[in-house]
């Protein structure tokens, strides 16, 4: 019954240090609306990661990235910034911000937070004085207005259609006739683009990256990175397109080369700290495209996105896989890899639901954390987390509203005790008299049985798993046996059995069909479940297998 390392590490195997700090690094994705509330009032603060911070750095991570806390309206929670260098209320003060990033370093985490470059809030000051000023004016150069082909009418700039649903476009001032300027939204028209090709953008944002550089923060992932220029002129999506899945399905309003100069800038930027800055790009494109900002000037990471959002498929993997080896460019980066994040199903539900899908998650955690290249791990994963269906009435994200798409459920609190007083022990503050306040999204019956207090002491638990797999990994990495150089090669063999081969002597297995399956030979070293044969994976099993010499039982 032990699904954890399985053999002890000779001392003395030869060391291969790692070259930069990310290369192998696996990061932790803090949602913080939803991680601790630090003072009662049903929202996760920086008071309570504060307190909480030392069970991150007891999963044996490397860092955090924390999604924006930012002064935002929180029209897109948080996703609509209103200045770039502050904290908002909502989640404390920048004295808590300091003193959180000294606690992470402290601690030995990194710290990453978001940055938001392709727009901002419709509060943000730049963009009030532009509604304020006149159409054509140098306040309005730095967004996108621009009038319609038929002045006040209804007609906007372009056929463009935003990610969240409905019109890319708003109309600046509604009621007037002489302001018939539209601006551009790709997301909620609380979101206006901003417009990189007015030169301000650019150092306005070097501003902000220097802002939290200077202060110590240790990278950034850059929100929609792929999407900051626009094809020039604004011309219309071909009318053939499928308009799914916005961006991607659209090349106008994504993927312009001249983006990649903002982040050969932002690279150098990064570069003239000690230590260099980390830059990790959210670019949704396909594989041989998004590879292309991980050149060796430009970001050291950006995320798998075809692999995010991958189902149970042995096939679908491996092809993935491989195209993701196949598209990368001449010293550029490793894959980054991730299952799960704030804006997608939690992968338990994901891989069937129930007792299936949550074995699945356990084994597409073990098979995350062997691969060859940096990786993410979303809050909750650890635990095992499934999606949350949220009632109708209580759901909060504007995709909902306005595509039918909802990810709160992904985002719902975590649970941090059985109980379920103060919300599961989410809230800090509160008592008898005073309780805490309702969690921002309801937390669902049944929610304390993925108590963090109850996997603690469960040996077998998923977060067990994690944290075996995390102090695993850092051992193989300081052996050598993993390096940051290793390539993964993927294939599927009989019985769907999906193998990724990390080196000669190294490889990750999944049992993704329905039958037991022989492993190639080797030495399991870590399995998601425990092997109920020597040498056999059981269907929703993973397992790390080495093929060297020199390991004691
Ligand atoms: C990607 C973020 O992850 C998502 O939550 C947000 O809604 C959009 N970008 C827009 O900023």
């Amino acid at each position: 019954m032990n699904p954890h390392p399985q053999a002890d590490i000779v001392a003395g195997t030869a060391a291969a240090p790692t070259d930069e700090w990310w290369a192998s690094a696996v990061i932790y994705q803090v949602y913080p609306r939803s991680f601790a509330d630090g003072n009662g009032d049903g929202v996760g603060d920086l008071a309570g990661l504060i307190t909480r911070l030392p069970y991150i750095a007891a999963l044996g991570v490397d860092g955090i990235w924390m999604t924006p806390f930012q002064p935002s309206p929180q029209l897109d929670q948080g996703y609509d910034v209103s200045d770039y260098c502050g904290v908002d209320p909502l989640f404390g003060t920048m004295e808590q911000f300091d003193e959180l990033l000294g606690l992470a370093h402290t601690l030995g985490l990194r710290l990453l937070l978001d940055v938001v470059p392709n727009h901002c809030s419709s509060e943000h000051p730049l963009f009030q004085s532009a509604l304020a000023a006149t159409p054509g004016s140098p306040e309005r150069d730095l967004f996108h207005f621009v009038q319609g082909p038929a002045g006040g009418s209804d007609v906007p700039p372009n056929n463009w259609q935003s990610v969240f649903g409905g019109r890319a476009w708003t109309r600046a001032a509604p009621d007037s006739q002489t302001d018939t300027d539209w601006y551009l939204h790709l997301f909620s028209p609380g979101q206006p683009d901003w417009n990189w090709r007015n030169p301000a953008v650019g150092d306005y944002f070097d501003d902000v990256l220097r802002f939290w550089f200077d202060k110590g923060v240790d990278g950034l992932r850059i929100d929609v990175a792929h999407a900051l220029f626009k094809a020039d002129g604004l011309p219309d999506t071909p009318a053939t397109l499928e308009m799914v899945d916005g961006l991607r399905a659209n090349p106008q309003v994504s993927d312009q080369e001249e983006v990649h100069d903002v982040y050969r800038r932002w690279r150098t930027l990064a570069n003239s700290y000690q230590p260099h800055r980390l830059l990790v790009g959210e670019v949704n494109l396909e594989p041989a495209r998004a590879a292309r900002y991980t050149r060796p000037d430009e970001m050291q990471q950006t995320f798998a996105f075809a692999f995010v959002k991958l189902g149970w498929d042995a096939a679908a993997w491996a092809a993935v896989g491989n195209e993701l080896e196949a598209a990368r460019e001449p010293q550029g980066a490793a894959p980054t890899w991730a299952l799960e994040n704030h804006d997608i199903v939690r992968s338990a539900t994901r891989f069937g639901g129930g007792e299936l899908g949550s074995s699945r998650s356990r084994a597409a955690l073990v098979a995350l954390l062997g691969l060859p290249g940096p990786a993410y791990l979303y809050q909750g994963q650890e635990l095992g987390l499934p999606e949350v269906d949220v009632p109708l009435e209580a759901r909060v994200d504007p995709m909902w509203d306005r595509g039918g798409v909802c990810r709160d459920g992904a985002r719902v609190p975590l649970p941090w005790t059985a109980d379920p007083a103060l919300n599961h022990g989410f809230s800090l503050a509160g008592s008898a008299t005073v309780p805490a306040a309702e969690p921002w999204l309801p937390i669902p019956s049944g929610w304390g049985a993925h108590a963090i207090e109850l996997q603690q002491s469960d040996d077998e638990s998923s977060l067990a798993l994690t944290i075996s797999a995390l102090e695993l990994r850092r051992k193989l990495l300081a052996m050598g046996i993993l390096g940051t150089d290793d390539a993964g090669s993927w294939r599927v063999e009989a019985g769907n059995l999906l193998i990724c081969e990390r080196s000669t002597d190294f490889f990750v297995a999944v049992a993704m069909g329905t039958e037991a399956v022989r492993l190639p030979p080797g030495t399991v070293l870590l399995s998601a479940l425990p092997l109920a044969e020597d040498g056999w994976l059981q269907p929703n099993n993973a397992a790390w297998v080495w093929r060297g010499e020199g390991w004691v039982n």
